[in-house]
């Protein structure tokens, strides 16, 4: 595929909260308001159904036991490591098929180009998320208020996403919004500027909030909601909004993908270069697809790197589609930045 040359427009002008607050009509007005919005079977039910059925057998291919009929196999002697947030990112899932089919389906990047007004787009290589309710063998998932961007860093930089494959109603695991948080980031950083008992962060693009943070947000009235989702829902929200997760309550299991898009444009040459090698060696990104980091939290068991932990997927290495390797970012690699690698 030849290199794409992308100009200064495609930037894109029309990129949402670049003009101020307008109609849309549209789940972008939500957006806009509460920083999160819900794209309602932005993957057919069908197919939602069919990526479940894949990380299902995801879980029973794994080698370890594990089966889905078995309560007493929600144990992490019989699954891959999945921390108490339902985090799982090693073992080839940010480049499984399925991964990459959620990441290419056309109501999902669909949505991104809409947020962002281009189709050139770069996605993540991103965490799934396996959370099992009442496990024992996790400690408890307490919430972890947190935006996913540098206070450093203002404005709109980031949407993120996640598609749900289970039920996820009002008492299952889900994610949980600061509802319209994302307009006051900018005053909460001025105010907390001097903060002393600042959270510890591995990344600079993640900010913590202490229960000061928590205080002045119920100050100024803002409310938390727990997003409900069906089968086949896409979720996004801005790195700003401050957000965590809840697991269920019920005993619904939760499965959802991550999905982050971010204009090809917003990264370096150095950045795709960098996402270049993580996608040829089967690497993990964070959310954010301009791979600001890659290759993730070592996977550990009991303390050590996990001996079933594996890069390439078992599925093989990712055989994209034309849009989807547009997403990897290698289209827009300039031939001078390959030159010089
Ligand atoms: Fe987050």
């Amino acid at each position: 595929m030849a290199t794409i040359t992308l100009t200064q427009t495609d930037a894109a002008a029309g990129r949402l909260f670049l003009r101020g607050a307008q109609e849309y009509g549209d789940f972008r007005d939500n957006l806009q308001r509460d920083g999160f919005a819900v794209i309602k079977g932005a993957v057919p039910r069908e197919r939602a159904d069919q990526y479940a059925e894949q990380m299902w057998k995801f879980l029973e291919d794994f080698g370890l036991g594990f089966d889905r009929n078995d309560p007493s196999k929600i144990h992490k002697d019989f699954l891959p490591q999945i921390n108490e947030k339902g985090m799982c990112f090693g073992y080839g899932l940010p480049h499984e098929k399925f991964t990459w089919d959620i990441r290419s389906e056309p109501g999902v990047v669909g949505a991104f180009e809409k947020v962002y007004d281009t189709k050139d787009l770069i996605v993540s290589f991103d965490a799934v998320n396996i959370g099992f309710p009442n496990r024992k063998d996790l400690p408890e998932n307490k919430p972890w208020p947190h935006q996913d961007q540098n206070r450093e860093k203002p404005g709109f930089r980031c949407l993120q996403g996640l598609v749900n494959l289970l039920p996820s109603g009002p008492n299952d695991g889900g994610l949980i919004v600061c509802k319209g948080s994302h307009l006051v980031s900018e005053e909460f950083h001025k105010a907390f500027e001097d903060e002393k008992d600042r959270i510890w962060a591995w990344t600079t693009e993640w900010y913590g909030f202490t229960d000061a943070g928590m205080t002045w947000l119920d100050d100024k009235g803002f409310v938390w909601e727990k997003v409900c989702m069906e089968p086949g829902d896409l979720v996004v929200w801005d790195s700003r909004a401050v957000h965590y997760n809840l697991t269920s309550t019920t005993d619904q299991p939760r499965f959802a993908t991550y999905t982050c898009y971010m204009p090809a444009a917003d990264a370096s040459q150095e950045d795709l270069l960098r996402k270049k090698k993580a996608f040829e060696e089967c690497k993990s990104t964070t959310h954010w697809p301009n791979a600001v980091h890659v290759g993730g939290l070592p996977v550990l068991r009991d303390g050590e790197p996990d001996p079933y932990h594996y890069l390439v997927p078992k599925s093989g290495r990712p055989q994209l589609s034309e849009r989807a390797y547009k997403l990897t970012g290698i289209p827009y690699i300039k031939e001078e930045a390959m030159l010089v690698q």
